[in-house]
């Protein structure tokens, strides 16, 4: 974001932050893929599902949202009398990137008689074109649901289809799409390190490879991880997803030891480059000039707030 030239930024950042959600009546909601600062003040951290059901819950006048555009941009769709406030605009996903909506439409218009399924991880144009969003926890539960004569379309995550189509048995077509941090697993690593440590279980995000997936004693989204790792009488774990869900882990588990499962290259690539782009001095800023605030269209917002809604109801 634009730092105004008469923008100065406080050394005491958390108390700053905390006073000004009190004045402007805001609730921080947080992806546990935040630095773990945003993550220690928000009034809420959970996955995508969650935090479009505390977004659809609040009462705030104002939702404050540690996450990536497409998170804030959902929160915007369930609350547009609200200003909706996201530390940094540039903060994307290379999933909803990889899928432009007029291909999707094509894709779409391309498979008449299919219902279209699409991960929650896609921007609002997308989820106009879609009949149902989910999410990584209850796309097994939507599917489920959809008669076994209708044909699904399912994107933007190849990856995520294929772990479903596997648990659920239903042939999918799929879209083809990944997460740059999910894929970027070294499984010839991730084997040395459990040679290292023989009573590490494995756990895994879906968005990873299906090779990693077939490796891992558990796979879930970041809530279920964490819920993961309370209740498995392991006491350590390689953790396959992004390395912000490990400050919850030591927080809500501290006695286990948690690895978070190294990337291919010698690079902080298991940290997502799009979610690292907020800071706590962008959360600051962008509360005290309210701004960068999400925007849309209501003809827009009311066509990508259906298959929400539809999410909502089924899940
Ligand atoms: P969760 O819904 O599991 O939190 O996943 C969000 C995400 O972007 C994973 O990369
Ligand atoms: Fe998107 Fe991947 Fe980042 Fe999740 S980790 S927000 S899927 S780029």
């Amino acid at each position: 974001m634009l730092v105004r030239t008469t923008d100065t930024v406080p050394h005491n950042l958390a108390d700053e932050i905390l006073r000004l959600k009190n004045e402007l009546n805001a609730v921080i909601l947080a992806h546990y893929y935040q630095e773990s600062e945003i993550q220690d003040l928000a009034d809420f951290v959970g996955d995508s599902l969650e935090l479009s059901r505390r977004a659809a819950a609040t009462d705030a006048d104002v939702i404050v949202f540690g996450g990536v555009h497409f998170m804030a941009e959902t929160a915007k769709i369930l609350n547009p009398h609200k200003l909706v406030l996201l530390p940094d605009l540039d903060a994307g996903c290379s999933l909803a990137e990889g899928c432009p909506a007029p291909a999707f439409r094509q894709f779409r218009e391309s498979h008449p008689g299919h219902v279209a399924i699409t991960y929650i991880n896609c921007t609002a144009e997308v989820k106009a074109l879609s009949d149902i969003i989910c999410t990584s926890s209850n796309a097994e539960k939507l599917i489920r649901q959809i008669p076994a004569d209708t044909p699904i379309l399912f994107s933007p995550d190849k990856n995520l289809g294929a772990w479903l189509q596997k648990k659920t048995g239903r042939d999918m077509l799929l879209w083809n799409g990944s997460c740059i941090v999910h894929e970027t697993f070294s499984e010839r690593k991730i084997i040395a390190l459990q040679l290292e440590h023989p009573g590490a279980e494995i756990i895994a995000h879906p968005e990873c490879e299906a090779s990693l997936l077939s490796r891992a004693a558990f796979i879930g989204s970041t809530s279920a991880l964490l819920h993961y790792v309370q209740s498995s009488p392991a006491q350590e774990f390689i953790v396959a997803t992004e390395a912000g869900i490990l400050h919850q882990m030591e927080k809500h588990c501290p006695g286990k030891r948690y690895y978070p499962a190294p990337p291919d290259a010698n690079c902080a690539c298991n940290e997502c480059p799009h979610m690292k782009r907020n800071t706590m001095e962008k959360l600051y800023l962008c509360m005290k000039n309210r701004t960068p605030e999400i925007t849309m269209g209501e003809d827009l917002r009311l066509r990508a707030l259906k298959p929400i809604q539809r999410m909502l109801e089924m899940s």
